[in-house]
């Protein structure tokens, strides 16, 4: 079913859907709520893989939101090609490879945006996988991902 309420859908997908979506997923609301406007969304995640389906974000991007006063709510799902192209407005894919893979499923191009692009002064144009680095590997994607949230937002409001 299409959305049949005002609110913005915006869906965040990376591979796995333990890493990068879930912290764009909670660092978006966390914007939102602070600014009063959480009511105005329908904010989620999921990955192209479903390996994870069903689990919490990975300790170290819980430990990196944390840090900041941010809670995951996120339960790791496989992106769903039937009903997310249709109930999101937005979908938010964190690389090229995942950009890619929803548009082979199907996803039309005008609701695809690099989550970098959305970012004034981006360092790459995407996310980078820290899932096989170390812990600092995720504070320097939370701070990406939290300046792009940001002006995401903002862009969403105007
Ligand atoms: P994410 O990171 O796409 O940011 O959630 C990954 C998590 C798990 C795997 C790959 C990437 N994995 O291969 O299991």
């Amino acid at each position: 079913m299409p959305e049949s309420n005002d609110q913005t859908g915006v869906l965040f997908v990376c591979l796995g859907n333990i890493c990068r979506s879930p912290l764009a997923e909670g660092i978006f609301i966390h914007l939102a709520r602070e600014r009063g406007v959480l009511d105005r969304f329908r904010v989620d995640s999921c990955g192209t893989g479903g390996w994870h389906a069903g689990e919490r974000a990975d300790p170290r991007s819980i430990a990196v939101a944390a840090k900041h006063g941010i809670e995951l709510p996120s339960i790791a799902r496989k992106f769903d090609r039937r009903r997310d192209p249709v109930e999101f407005d937005w979908l938010i894919p964190m690389d090229r490879q995942n950009h890619r893979d929803l548009l082979d499923h199907g996803v039309p191009r005008e609701k695809l945006r690099l989550m970098l692009d959305f970012h004034p002064d981006p360092p790459t144009r995407e996310v980078p996988d820290p899932y096989y680095g170390g812990p600092d590997g995720f504070d320097k994607v939370y701070e990406m991902l939290r300046v792009a949230c940001d002006a995401m937002l903002c862009s969403l409001l105007c």
